[in-house]
């Protein structure tokens, strides 16, 4: 986390977008787009079973492959109850598979301890939901700082670094001048927009994102996703979005259908 942080190189993955793109192209965790390289996400044969009472057992997600590779916007869409947070959830290393390998930036994350697969997760996976879960008595600059703030370990230069990301991240969606509010003094486009530059302070190389429009209008709602699209080209994340809305899939590089657990391209 400490490292992270500090700008040393010019390889440094906090230090730019485009330096933290080569960084994960040239250590082999990534590549520019579908023509290879190791993915972003790389999932396999991915099993989640629910207990179910009687019928014995829930099997949300059925034997479900899937690579992401880095600067690419893939959608999911489907069914309600199909399986898409679920494939989220694991994804994101917070719900553990029955069976099955999820392997985020290189490293595999069902064989790691829930220690390493926390730090996994907050130096490589971002994680945004619909509602956005900003803390009432931060300002947006704060949420994004939050995490360099916790950290006890984290030096002055860490502290500069992550003051520096934040604002360039707030000015990146035309919130610059809105960085010492409260969420209670921000429209529910602004907040949505502090909840996805949040999600990719660390620069991560995954990011994860469930139905971020289902709260607003249709024009902010096609502004999320085009801001998602640009985000995902100029930060090189791999991300995965979740949307019942079929109009914002011509936004996106791919769409993937869930039914029934499992997938469909
Ligand atoms: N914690 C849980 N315990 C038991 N069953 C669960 C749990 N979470 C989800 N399920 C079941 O797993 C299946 C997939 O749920 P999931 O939330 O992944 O669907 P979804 O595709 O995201 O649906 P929606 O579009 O409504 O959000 C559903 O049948 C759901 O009832
Ligand atoms: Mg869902």
């Amino acid at each position: 986390m400490t490292t992270s942080l500090a700008p040393q190189t010019d390889l440094d993955p906090m230090r730019t977008p485009a330096a933290a793109a080569a960084h994960r192209i040239a250590s082999g965790t990534a590549a520019p787009d579908d023509s290879g390289g190791a993915p972003a996400l790389s999932v396999r044969d991915l099993v989640l079973e629910y207990p179910d009472g009687e019928r014995g057992v829930l099997r949300a997600l059925d034997e479900v492959s899937l690579d992401l590779h880095a600067g690419t916007f893939t959608a999911l869409v489907g069914p309600s109850g199909s399986g898409k947070s679920s494939l989220l959830a694991v994804a994101a290393g917070l719900v553990p598979p029955t069976s099955g390998t999820v392997t985020v930036a290189g490293r595999e994350l069902t064989g790691l301890s829930r220690t390493e697969r926390t730090g996994l997760r907050g130096r490589e996976i971002g994680v945004i939901f619909q509602q956005p879960n900003l803390i009432p008595s931060l300002t947006a600059a704060e949420q994004l700082e939050l995490s360099v703030h916790l950290d006890r370990d984290a030096t002055r230069a860490d502290r500069k670094a992550a003051r520096d990301r934040a604002m360039a991240l707030l000015e990146r969606v035309d919130l610059a001048d809105q960085a010492g509010k409260r969420p209670h003094q921000l429209s529910g486009g602004q907040r949505q927009r502090v909840n996805i530059v949040r999600a990719l302070m660390a620069s991560p190389a995954l990011l994860l994102v469930d139905e971020p429009t289902s709260a607003l209008d249709r024009e902010r709602s096609a502004a999320v996703v085009d801001l998602l699209g640009a985000l995902t080209r100029d930060e090189g994340t791999a991300t995965l979005m979740v949307t019942h809305d079929h109009e914002f899939l011509a936004a996106t590089d791919r769409t993937l259908n869930m039914v029934d657990g499992r997938l469909t391209d």
